[in-house]
Protein backbone atom coordinates (compact mmCIF):
# COMPACT_ATOMS: atom_id res chain seq x y z
CA UNK A 1 0.00 0.00 0.00
CA UNK A 2 1.31 3.57 -0.53
CA UNK A 3 2.00 5.95 2.36
CA UNK A 4 -1.51 8.60 2.58
CA UNK A 5 -0.75 12.05 0.81
CA UNK A 6 0.34 14.21 3.98
CA UNK A 7 2.63 16.91 4.08
CA UNK A 8 4.81 15.21 6.46
CA UNK A 9 7.47 17.56 6.71
CA UNK A 10 5.16 19.82 7.61
CA UNK A 11 3.50 18.65 10.07
CA UNK A 12 2.75 20.08 13.75
CA UNK A 13 1.74 17.85 17.02
CA UNK A 14 -2.05 17.86 16.24
CA UNK A 15 -4.68 15.11 15.80
CA UNK A 16 -5.64 13.91 12.34
CA UNK A 17 -7.66 11.45 11.95
CA UNK A 18 -6.42 7.98 11.00
CA UNK A 19 -8.07 4.61 9.28
CA UNK A 20 -8.02 2.38 11.99
CA UNK A 21 -8.10 1.80 16.25
CA UNK A 22 -7.65 -0.75 18.32
CA UNK A 23 -10.41 -1.37 21.18
CA UNK A 24 -10.87 -3.82 24.18
CA UNK A 25 -13.88 -3.83 26.94
CA UNK A 26 -13.61 -4.52 30.66
CA UNK A 27 -16.76 -6.43 31.35
CA UNK A 28 -17.68 -8.92 34.59
CA UNK A 29 -13.73 -8.91 35.62
CA UNK A 30 -12.28 -9.51 32.71
CA UNK A 31 -10.86 -7.90 29.08
CA UNK A 32 -11.96 -9.03 26.42
CA UNK A 33 -9.41 -10.24 23.36
CA UNK A 34 -9.68 -6.70 21.58
CA UNK A 35 -10.23 -5.75 17.92
CA UNK A 36 -9.44 -3.53 15.26
CA UNK A 37 -11.89 -0.98 14.39
CA UNK A 38 -12.93 1.79 12.14
CA UNK A 39 -15.52 3.87 14.21
CA UNK A 40 -13.33 6.75 15.60
CA UNK A 41 -16.79 7.58 17.89
CA UNK A 42 -17.45 6.47 21.18
CA UNK A 43 -20.84 5.62 22.67
CA UNK A 44 -21.51 5.14 26.45
CA UNK A 45 -23.84 6.37 29.28
CA UNK A 46 -24.32 10.25 29.99
CA UNK A 47 -23.40 9.17 33.55
CA UNK A 48 -20.37 7.31 32.70
CA UNK A 49 -17.24 7.08 35.40
CA UNK A 50 -14.92 8.77 32.77
CA UNK A 51 -17.65 12.00 32.40
CA UNK A 52 -18.28 12.22 36.22
CA UNK A 53 -15.59 11.99 38.29
CA UNK A 54 -12.53 11.87 35.39
CA UNK A 55 -11.54 8.07 35.72
CA UNK A 56 -9.30 8.12 32.54
CA UNK A 57 -5.53 7.72 32.45
CA UNK A 58 -3.34 7.22 29.09
CA UNK A 59 0.11 6.94 27.37
CA UNK A 60 2.01 8.22 24.65
CA UNK A 61 4.50 6.27 22.17
CA UNK A 62 5.28 6.85 18.93
CA UNK A 63 6.29 4.39 15.88
CA UNK A 64 8.97 4.98 13.51
CA UNK A 65 10.24 4.05 10.01
CA UNK A 66 13.97 3.49 10.03
CA UNK A 67 16.87 3.98 7.21
CA UNK A 68 16.12 0.00 6.32
CA UNK A 69 12.06 0.83 6.01
CA UNK A 70 10.90 -0.87 8.83
CA UNK A 71 8.51 0.36 11.35
CA UNK A 72 9.59 0.22 14.54
CA UNK A 73 7.99 0.86 18.02
CA UNK A 74 10.36 2.25 21.10
CA UNK A 75 9.99 0.64 24.62
CA UNK A 76 6.37 0.55 24.67
CA UNK A 77 6.56 -2.59 28.05
CA UNK A 78 7.37 0.71 29.90
CA UNK A 79 3.99 2.34 28.32
CA UNK A 80 2.32 -0.61 29.45
CA UNK A 81 3.42 -0.85 32.89
CA UNK A 82 3.35 2.77 33.59
CA UNK A 83 -0.75 2.90 32.17
CA UNK A 84 -0.97 -0.49 34.72
CA UNK A 85 0.69 2.13 37.54
CA UNK A 86 -1.69 4.59 36.16
CA UNK A 87 -4.84 2.56 36.55
CA UNK A 88 -3.75 0.79 39.91
CA UNK A 89 -4.14 4.53 41.68
CA UNK A 90 -7.27 5.31 39.90
CA UNK A 91 -8.91 1.92 40.99
CA UNK A 92 -8.83 0.73 37.32
CA UNK A 93 -8.44 -2.42 36.08
CA UNK A 94 -4.79 -3.66 34.97
CA UNK A 95 -4.39 -4.74 31.46
CA UNK A 96 -2.03 -7.03 30.96
CA UNK A 97 1.57 -5.89 29.21
CA UNK A 98 1.26 -8.41 26.20
CA UNK A 99 -2.19 -6.75 25.83
CA UNK A 100 -0.72 -4.05 25.37
CA UNK A 101 2.35 -4.86 23.21
CA UNK A 102 -0.25 -6.45 20.95
CA UNK A 103 -2.93 -4.05 20.53
CA UNK A 104 -0.02 -1.10 20.17
CA UNK A 105 1.30 -3.73 16.88
CA UNK A 106 -1.75 -4.48 15.52
CA UNK A 107 -2.90 -1.03 15.39
CA UNK A 108 0.62 0.38 13.71
CA UNK A 109 0.26 -2.13 11.15
CA UNK A 110 -3.26 -1.99 10.48
CA UNK A 111 -2.23 2.15 10.10
CA UNK A 112 1.26 1.68 8.20
CA UNK A 113 0.30 4.46 5.40
CA UNK A 114 0.36 6.90 8.05
CA UNK A 115 3.78 6.34 9.22
CA UNK A 116 5.76 8.99 8.00
CA UNK A 117 8.63 8.25 5.98
CA UNK A 118 12.19 8.25 6.94
CA UNK A 119 13.69 11.21 6.93
CA UNK A 120 10.83 13.50 7.51
CA UNK A 121 11.18 14.65 11.04
CA UNK A 122 7.80 13.71 11.35
CA UNK A 123 6.33 9.97 13.32
CA UNK A 124 3.26 8.29 14.31
CA UNK A 125 2.00 9.45 17.60
CA UNK A 126 -0.01 6.63 19.47
CA UNK A 127 -2.68 7.51 22.34
CA UNK A 128 -3.71 4.48 23.77
CA UNK A 129 -5.90 5.20 26.72
CA UNK A 130 -9.07 3.61 29.51
CA UNK A 131 -11.71 5.27 30.69
CA UNK A 132 -14.76 4.12 32.75
CA UNK A 133 -17.95 3.40 30.93
CA UNK A 134 -20.66 2.38 32.82
CA UNK A 135 -23.04 4.64 34.91
CA UNK A 136 -21.43 5.99 38.30
CA UNK A 137 -23.47 8.48 40.27
CA UNK A 138 -21.74 7.98 43.55
CA UNK A 139 -17.87 8.93 43.88
CA UNK A 140 -17.05 5.25 43.38
CA UNK A 141 -15.00 3.08 40.96
CA UNK A 142 -16.96 2.18 37.36
CA UNK A 143 -17.50 -1.48 36.93
CA UNK A 144 -16.85 -1.35 33.08
CA UNK A 145 -13.93 -0.04 31.10
CA UNK A 146 -12.70 0.73 27.42
CA UNK A 147 -9.56 0.66 26.23
CA UNK A 148 -8.43 2.18 23.15
CA UNK A 149 -5.06 3.17 21.46
CA UNK A 150 -5.85 5.35 18.31
CA UNK A 151 -3.33 7.18 16.01
CA UNK A 152 -2.08 10.32 14.35
CA UNK A 153 0.90 11.32 12.49
CA UNK A 154 2.57 14.42 14.29
CA UNK A 155 5.92 16.64 13.54
CA UNK A 156 7.41 18.42 16.71
CA UNK A 157 5.68 19.25 19.65
CA UNK A 158 6.74 22.89 19.96
CA UNK A 159 5.79 25.89 17.33
CA UNK A 160 9.67 26.58 15.37
CA UNK A 161 10.64 22.59 15.68
CA UNK A 162 14.31 22.74 17.35
CA UNK A 163 14.17 26.38 18.18
CA UNK A 164 14.79 26.85 22.19
CA UNK A 165 11.82 28.22 23.78
CA UNK A 166 10.98 30.97 26.74
CA UNK A 167 9.63 28.85 29.75
CA UNK A 168 7.47 30.70 33.07
CA UNK A 169 7.41 29.58 36.43
CA UNK A 170 4.18 28.83 37.34
CA UNK A 171 2.06 30.09 39.95
CA UNK A 172 0.29 27.43 39.97
CA UNK A 173 1.25 23.83 41.03
CA UNK A 174 0.46 20.61 38.98
CA UNK A 175 0.46 17.63 41.30
CA UNK A 176 -0.30 17.90 45.19
CA UNK A 177 1.98 15.91 47.34
CA UNK A 178 0.85 12.80 47.68
CA UNK A 179 -1.24 12.90 44.76
CA UNK A 180 -1.29 11.67 41.12
CA UNK A 181 1.73 13.39 39.47
CA UNK A 182 3.60 10.69 38.99
CA UNK A 183 0.74 8.56 36.90
CA UNK A 184 -0.67 9.48 33.57
CA UNK A 185 -4.25 10.46 34.36
CA UNK A 186 -6.11 13.09 32.40
CA UNK A 187 -7.21 15.11 35.64
CA UNK A 188 -3.43 16.42 35.64
CA UNK A 189 -3.86 18.02 32.49
CA UNK A 190 -7.01 19.49 32.86
CA UNK A 191 -5.59 21.14 36.16
CA UNK A 192 -2.68 22.78 33.86
CA UNK A 193 -5.14 24.33 31.65
CA UNK A 194 -5.76 27.46 33.10
CA UNK A 195 -2.03 27.88 33.84
CA UNK A 196 -0.72 26.52 29.64
CA UNK A 197 -3.42 29.19 28.80
CA UNK A 198 -2.06 31.68 30.85
CA UNK A 199 1.57 31.33 30.08
CA UNK A 200 0.68 31.20 25.88
CA UNK A 201 -1.19 34.64 26.43
CA UNK A 202 2.33 35.82 28.41
CA UNK A 203 4.29 34.75 25.12
CA UNK A 204 5.74 31.70 26.99
CA UNK A 205 5.89 27.88 25.52
CA UNK A 206 5.63 26.04 28.12
CA UNK A 207 5.08 26.38 32.67
CA UNK A 208 7.64 25.18 34.80
CA UNK A 209 6.28 23.73 37.78
CA UNK A 210 7.49 23.51 41.53
CA UNK A 211 7.43 21.16 44.19
CA UNK A 212 3.96 21.14 45.00
CA UNK A 213 4.89 20.83 48.92
CA UNK A 214 8.01 23.90 49.37
CA UNK A 215 7.74 25.61 45.99
CA UNK A 216 11.60 25.63 45.90
CA UNK A 217 12.33 23.02 43.62
CA UNK A 218 12.08 22.19 40.08
CA UNK A 219 9.87 19.52 39.07
CA UNK A 220 8.59 19.51 35.49
CA UNK A 221 6.53 21.27 32.67
CA UNK A 222 3.15 20.45 32.22
CA UNK A 223 3.47 17.89 29.38
CA UNK A 224 7.46 16.65 29.99
CA UNK A 225 10.41 16.23 32.52
CA UNK A 226 13.41 18.50 32.60
CA UNK A 227 17.33 17.96 31.77
CA UNK A 228 20.35 19.75 32.57
CA UNK A 229 23.30 20.40 31.45
CA UNK A 230 25.71 21.53 34.13
CA UNK A 231 29.40 23.53 33.34
CA UNK A 232 31.08 20.00 33.68
CA UNK A 233 28.76 18.63 31.09
CA UNK A 234 27.42 16.42 33.83
CA UNK A 235 23.54 15.32 32.79
CA UNK A 236 21.14 16.57 35.81
CA UNK A 237 17.94 15.29 35.68
CA UNK A 238 15.10 16.33 39.04
CA UNK A 239 14.26 13.97 41.16
CA UNK A 240 10.56 14.30 42.63
CA UNK A 241 7.87 11.61 43.55
CA UNK A 242 4.94 13.90 42.35
CA UNK A 243 6.74 13.64 38.59
CA UNK A 244 5.69 12.09 35.62
CA UNK A 245 8.78 8.62 35.50
CA UNK A 246 9.29 9.55 32.05
CA UNK A 247 10.30 7.05 29.21
CA UNK A 248 12.50 9.05 27.27
CA UNK A 249 13.99 10.78 30.48
CA UNK A 250 14.80 6.86 31.28
CA UNK A 251 16.47 6.37 28.38
CA UNK A 252 18.66 9.50 28.44
CA UNK A 253 20.10 8.66 31.76
CA UNK A 254 21.43 5.51 30.00
CA UNK A 255 21.84 6.90 26.91
CA UNK A 256 24.08 9.53 28.84
CA UNK A 257 26.03 7.05 31.16
CA UNK A 258 26.49 4.12 28.51
CA UNK A 259 26.79 5.53 24.83
CA UNK A 260 28.39 9.54 26.09
CA UNK A 261 30.34 8.16 28.78
CA UNK A 262 28.47 11.24 30.82
CA UNK A 263 28.15 11.50 34.38
CA UNK A 264 24.38 11.64 35.55
CA UNK A 265 23.19 13.20 38.41
CA UNK A 266 19.43 12.44 39.61
CA UNK A 267 18.87 14.69 42.38
CA UNK A 268 16.40 17.47 43.75
CA UNK A 269 17.30 20.59 41.98
CA UNK A 270 16.36 23.79 43.44
CA UNK A 271 14.79 26.82 41.40
CA UNK A 272 17.72 29.03 42.85
CA UNK A 273 20.23 26.66 40.93
CA UNK A 274 19.29 27.45 37.54
CA UNK A 275 21.39 30.06 36.44
CA UNK A 276 24.12 27.39 37.14
CA UNK A 277 23.81 24.93 34.26
CA UNK A 278 24.86 25.47 30.87
CA UNK A 279 21.62 23.78 28.96
CA UNK A 280 18.44 22.60 29.78
CA UNK A 281 15.98 21.03 28.02
CA UNK A 282 12.68 19.40 28.19
CA UNK A 283 12.41 15.82 27.28
CA UNK A 284 9.27 13.52 26.09
CA UNK A 285 8.38 11.40 23.71
CA UNK A 286 5.73 14.04 22.55
CA UNK A 287 9.11 16.63 23.03
CA UNK A 288 11.70 14.44 22.65
CA UNK A 289 14.78 17.37 23.54
CA UNK A 290 13.25 20.49 23.00
CA UNK A 291 15.93 23.42 24.52
CA UNK A 292 15.32 25.59 26.66
CA UNK A 293 16.63 29.27 25.62
CA UNK A 294 15.17 31.22 29.03
CA UNK A 295 12.74 30.91 32.65
CA UNK A 296 11.06 33.99 33.32
CA UNK A 297 10.90 33.84 37.27
CA UNK A 298 8.36 36.38 38.13
CA UNK A 299 10.09 38.61 36.26
CA UNK A 300 13.38 38.02 36.68
CA UNK A 301 14.38 36.98 33.42
CA UNK A 302 17.14 33.70 33.51
CA UNK A 303 19.12 32.93 30.30
CA UNK A 304 20.26 29.70 29.77
CA UNK A 305 23.96 30.13 28.29
CA UNK A 306 23.23 27.85 25.28
CA UNK A 307 21.13 30.86 23.92
CA UNK A 308 18.10 31.11 21.66
CA UNK A 309 19.47 30.17 18.58
CA UNK A 310 19.97 26.41 18.95
CA UNK A 311 20.08 23.33 21.27
CA UNK A 312 23.46 23.06 23.61
CA UNK A 313 26.48 20.84 22.16
CA UNK A 314 25.52 18.00 25.13
CA UNK A 315 22.07 17.71 24.82
CA UNK A 316 22.32 17.50 20.90
CA UNK A 317 24.82 14.78 21.80
CA UNK A 318 21.99 12.86 23.61
CA UNK A 319 19.22 13.76 20.98
CA UNK A 320 21.08 12.52 18.16
CA UNK A 321 21.82 9.06 19.70
CA UNK A 322 18.31 8.80 21.39
CA UNK A 323 16.76 9.56 17.62
CA UNK A 324 19.29 7.48 15.96
CA UNK A 325 18.37 4.45 17.74
CA UNK A 326 14.89 4.94 17.23
CA UNK A 327 15.47 5.75 13.55
CA UNK A 328 17.61 2.49 13.35
CA UNK A 329 20.92 4.72 12.33
CA UNK A 330 22.55 3.53 16.07
CA UNK A 331 22.78 -0.10 17.65
CA UNK A 332 19.78 -0.07 20.38
CA UNK A 333 20.02 -1.55 23.98
CA UNK A 334 18.22 -5.09 23.84
CA UNK A 335 15.01 -4.76 24.08
CA UNK A 336 13.99 -1.27 23.45
CA UNK A 337 12.96 -1.48 19.61
CA UNK A 338 9.91 -3.61 18.67
CA UNK A 339 9.61 -4.07 15.08
CA UNK A 340 6.16 -4.16 13.52
CA UNK A 341 5.43 -7.32 10.83
CA UNK A 342 3.45 -4.99 7.79
N1 LIG B 1 5.85 14.60 32.05
C1 LIG B 1 4.60 14.80 31.65
C2 LIG B 1 3.72 15.61 32.53
C3 LIG B 1 4.15 14.25 30.45
O1 LIG B 1 2.90 14.44 30.03
C4 LIG B 1 5.04 13.50 29.65
C5 LIG B 1 4.58 12.88 28.42
O2 LIG B 1 4.33 11.71 28.32
C6 LIG B 1 6.34 13.32 30.10
C7 LIG B 1 6.72 13.88 31.29
C8 LIG B 1 7.32 12.55 29.32
O3 LIG B 1 7.14 11.16 29.46
P1 LIG B 1 7.57 10.17 28.33
O4 LIG B 1 9.02 10.39 28.08
O5 LIG B 1 7.31 8.82 28.90
O6 LIG B 1 6.74 10.45 27.14
C1 LIG C 1 3.61 12.64 25.46
O1 LIG C 1 4.72 13.14 25.32
O2 LIG C 1 3.31 11.52 25.00
C2 LIG C 1 2.57 13.33 26.21
O3 LIG C 1 1.63 12.68 26.60
C3 LIG C 1 2.66 14.76 26.44
C4 LIG C 1 1.45 15.50 26.02
C5 LIG C 1 1.56 16.85 26.59
C6 LIG C 1 1.29 15.54 24.54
Amino acid sequence: MAKKDIDWSNLGFGYIKTDYRYVSYFKDGKWDEGAIITDDKIQMSECAGVLQYSQNCFEGLKAYETKDGDIVTFRPDLNAERLQQSAARLEMPILPVEQFIDGVKKVVAANADFVPPYGTGATLYLRPFMFGSNPVIGVKPAEEYEFRIFTTPVGPYFKGGAKPIKIKVSDFDRAAPRGTGSIKAGLNYAMSLHAIVTAHKEGFAENLYLDPATRTYIEETGGANILFIDKEGNLVVPKSDSILPSITRRSLVYVAKNYLGLKVEERKVALSELSDFAEMGLCGTAAVISPVGSVNDHGKEILIPSGMEKMGPVLQKLYDTLTGIQMGRIEAPEGWIVKINK
